[in-house]
């Protein structure tokens, strides 16, 4: 079956389609001996020989990226000296061996992101490119409108202010409350420590967004693998970061939508707080 150039080289994980472009643009892509600049060109995997660089295409390095749902009470690590449990005990049947990308609390749960694309991990992981990761929490207590502007307009922790968040009123329960909490650094306890500023502990914490990746309805202890599309996604994303940042238009990109609405927003279809399916307000 035909493919278009720029998406098998994309699918071999050595570039993102876009930049799979460049350099099919740039003459650094030949197929079967001539090198091709026409970006629409279609080529049959099983028959053609494509080489990038004079290297052929099938030399390069599969990629791997997984997505698990990490539960309460497990190391994010790959093993742990104290004999805690780790998310390397969840991957049963993973024979590459894939690198969780950035930390979660021991008692915090939710999506991790595991992979052997070292580039792309350290990319995401570096607080110049701010990937946004939402978490769900649930607090002790009601936050203040002023207490929630507070915290989205960046509250000063030991190691310096935290950059504009922004945040969504999920639902009270009782004394307490749940909200979505979206930040673009990843310093360590952060969503703890800037809860704790405005006088509120943090009592669970879920990660269940980071940048186009989504926990959706993985189970904890459950991962799965990234479609194309998102590891695509991930890579276009860094990829564009990288860019910007190179072309000196280093800062935090304006949030599509208004920061935040007024009143309490309905939470995520179907997702599960502390065991229970949450009825919208
Ligand atoms: N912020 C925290 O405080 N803990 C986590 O695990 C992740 C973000």
């Amino acid at each position: 079956m035909d493919v278009r150039l720029q998406k098998l080289i994309a699918s071999t994980g050595l570039s993102s389609r876009r930049k799979a472009e460049l350099l099919i643009a740039s003459g650094r892509v030949s197929v079967n001996g001539k090198v091709v600049t026409e970006l629409g060109t279609k080529v049959d995997p099983g028959r053609d020989h494509v080489k990038v660089d004079g290297k052929h295409l099938t030399s390069a390095q599969p990629f791997v990226y997984l997505l698990l749902h990490k539960p309460k009470n497990v190391m994010s690590t790959l093993d742990d000296p104290g004999g805690r449990p780790t998310v390397k005990d969840f991957l049963r049947g993973v024979s590459v061996r894939v690198f969780p990308v950035g930390r979660l609390d021991f008692d915090s749960e939710g999506l991790m992101l595991l992979t052997n694309n070292g580039d792309l991990s350290q990319a995401l992981l570096h607080p110049r490119y701010h990937v946004p990761k939402t978490y769900l929490i649930k607090v002790k207590g009601v936050l203040t409108d002023e207490e929630i502007k507070k915290l989205e307009r960046g509250v000063k922790l030991e190691d310096g202010m935290t950059s504009p968040a922004h945040v969504k009123k999920v639902r009270k329960v009782e004394a307490n409350s749940w909200l979505e909490i979206t930040i673009r650094e990843g310093r360590k306890h952060q969503v703890k420590r800037m809860l704790e500023t405005v006088g509120h502990l943090v009592i669970k914490l879920m990660r269940i967004r980071m940048g186009p990746l989504s926990l959706g309805n993985l189970e904890p202890g459950e991962f799965r693998f990234l479609t194309d599309r998102e590891a695509n996604a991930l890579r276009e994303l860094v990829d564009e970061r990288m860019a910007s940042v190179e072309r000196g238009e280093e800062s935090i990109p304006k949030p599509k939508r208004p920061i935040r609405k007024e009143g309490w927003a309905k939470p995520e279809r179907g997702k599960k707080l502390s065991g229970k399916k949450v009825k919208a307000v």
